[in-house]
């Protein structure tokens, strides 16, 4: 029970990552407020997880707006009391060169994956600081740090994310506030599934052969980046603070 009677907000709680969170963080004792666009889908995974003997809170909210992000941290402070652990997990991944990137996708990369953590660091930090501290781990990518092709806004986004974290950690460790990111590169969700469908692939099969490219053989479970956003997350991480964590099979990711 790592996280007995820890308040933990979470963001993209129905996507492939979210998921494996809330169950992890629910399991290991937190009280889980989590957040999604879709009223519908959170209402929808909130009963699946009710089934399974889990209880969680959820609000659903547009990260594109500056409202809904304060508005997921003042209600994780009426419900919960306070807000020990914020998880900024949600993303989207707009696809393609500068010459194909509409300002729309340019947009929606830098609003949801980079200011909505700004947003909510910035509405939640001043909480932590009167608690006495708390624990920010923000879902890059290593497409953050070693751009991937093709993909200028969602890199853009994730680097900026980054260094957001990186600036974050050195400002606040004096608070006891601890903000890190994770960096992941292949996990099998429907967000790395849907760029396989996208080009006619199919995602089982997609899944398997980039498997193989993998030292450690295969695509990294949601799980299994849940696992390190927790140590991140857990006091067991203490000393670890602004840090940018890339969790890629050994696989390189550049070259
Ligand atoms: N899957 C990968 O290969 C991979 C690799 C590196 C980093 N990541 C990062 O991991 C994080 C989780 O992604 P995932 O793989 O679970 O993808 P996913 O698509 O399954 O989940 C993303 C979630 O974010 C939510 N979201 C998107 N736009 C939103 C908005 N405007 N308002 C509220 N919620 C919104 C979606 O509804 C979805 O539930 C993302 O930040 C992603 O960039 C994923």
């Amino acid at each position: 029970m790592r996280f007995h009677n820890k308040r933990v907000v979470i963001t993209g709680g129905v996507g492939g990552i979210g998921q494996a969170l809330i169950q992890l963080f629910s399991q290991q004792g937190a009280n889980v407020l989590f957040t999604d666009r879709s009223e519908e889908d959170c209402a929808e995974f909130t009963l699946t997880l009710e089934a399974r003997g889990t209880q969680v809170d959820f609000v659903s909210a547009d990260l594109r707006s500056k409202v809904d992000c304060e508005n997921i941290i003042d209600t994780a402070i009426d419900t919960m009391g306070g807000v020990d652990i914020l998880l900024n997990n949600a993303g989207v991944i707009p696809r393609g060169t500068i010459l194909e990137t509409s300002d729309d996708m340019w947009f929606s990369a830098l609003d949801i994956n980079l200011t909505a953590a700004f947003y909510l660091c910035r509405e939640v930090i001043p909480h932590m600081q009167k608690n006495g501290g708390g624990a920010i781990v923000n879902t890059s990518s290593t497409w953050g740090l070693y751009p991937g092709p093709g993909h200028l806004a969602y890199c853009t986004s994730k680097a900026a994310l980054a260094a957001l974290t990186r600036n974050l950690g050195r400002d606040h460790a004096g608070d006891g506030i601890r903000v890190n990111a994770v960096c992941p590169n292949e996990v099998d969700t429907p967000m790395l599934r849907s760029g396989f469908t996208r080009r006619g692939i199919d995602p089982d099969n997609g899944i398997q052969e980039l498997g193989k490219t993998v030292p450690l053989g295969h695509v990294a479970k949601p799980e299994e980046i849940a696992n390190v956003i927790a140590f991140l997350a857990s006091d067991e991480s203490s000393y670890v603070c602004g840090e940018t964590v890339e969790v890629t099979g050994a696989k390189p990711v550049y070259g």
